[in-house]
């Protein structure tokens, strides 16, 4: 007999989201987000037109600097500097990846982590890395910085009110953007992580023992339904194309019929992760108003 699945509707998940996030923007004013891509890959476009598009729908500006492939490294830096200082700009986002003459760790940590939306600046991902095991229940972590995959995650987990706390959770992928994030996210709460790589050697053997199973790769139909057990959440954070038409990392079918809750792609987790960048913004915004607010004050102080 079919097992009944749920399959999560990210797309309605992200519009909740947006519709908060819409509110909080209407006490905070203008702000902006400004984007920075290197050549013209066709993934990263049609991710830059997506998170354009959602952030103008917010009210939000959101300014795309465009540089060839064939731009010096100095320029890209002298970019960030100039965008880090701007008063008007709270936040500043580079696409990835960069083309692969570009040294992507140095342009990363140019970025000021007051402006860092991803959260991959070293200070960012690192004060996220050291936080201690989160607590299930409270609401703080909305009010911390988190990767944008990761945030996704939870917001999902919330969701369908699933505590990892005590689970086997198997994360396959250790990208920088998703699958590192979302393991050190579960282990944080409580979670029982195995990080699987192209190189575990018995890749369903793992899987197979997952209750919650992430995947993020970007191998299409890596994951196959023999390789789950019955009652896992399978949560897919792959997109690739095959003959134009995207596929995620899941075999959605198969995997299907054995999980309790499943994201489609597309319209799973991706909506939520750009949702996410957008909590982010304006999180950072919120921090960068108050901290002037106090610069302002202390001035005053001095001035009197
Ligand atoms: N490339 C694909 N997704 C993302 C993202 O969310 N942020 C950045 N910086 N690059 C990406």
């Amino acid at each position: 007999m079919r097992r009944k699945t749920n399959r999560i509707d990210g797309r309605a998940l992200a519009q909740a989201e947006l519709a908060r996030l819409k509110q909080e923007l209407k006490s905070i004013g203008p702000i902006q987000l400004t984007t920075i891509n290197v050549g013209r890959r066709a993934d990263n476009l049609s991710y830059l037109k997506i998170k354009t598009r959602l952030g103008r729908e917010l009210g939000i500006k959101v300014t795309n600097y465009q540089l060839p492939k064939s731009a010096s490294v100095t320029k890209g830096l002298q970019l960030i500097e100039r965008l880090n200082q701007d008063q008007a700009v709270q936040g500043i986002l580079v696409q990835l990846p960069l083309p692969p003459t570009w040294p992507q760790e140095e342009i990363i940590n140019r970025i000021n982590p007051e402006k860092d939306v991803d959260c991959l600046h070293p200070v960012n991902f690192g004060r996220f890395s050291l936080t201690p095991q989160l607590d299930w229940s409270s609401e703080n972590w909305s009010q911390r910085l988190l990767p944008p995959t990761a945030r996704a995650v939870l917001t999902i987990l919330k969701t369908i009110n699933y505590s990892p706390r005590g689970r086997r959770a198997v994360v396959v992928g250790q990208g920088n953007l998703a699958g590192k994030p979302i393991s050190l996210l579960l282990s944080q709460l409580g979670a029982t992580v195995i990080s699987a790589n192209e190189f575990t050697p018995d890749l369903a053997r793992e899987t197979r023992r997952a209750e919650i199973l992430v995947s993020a790769t970007g191998q299409p139909k890596l994951i196959q339904g023999a390789m789950v057990s019955p009652g896992v959440i399978a949560l897919d954070l792959g997109f690739s194309r095959i003959k134009g038409k995207i596929q995620g990392d899941l075999d959605f079918d198969s995997v299907a019929l054995k999980a309790n809750w499943i994201t489609p792609v597309p319209g799973g987790v991706g909506p939520i992760t750009v949702s996410s960048l957008f909590a982010n913004l304006i999180l950072l915004a919120k921090r960068q108003d108050t901290k002037e607010r106090v610069n302002f004050r202390n001035n005053r102080h001095r001035l009197l």
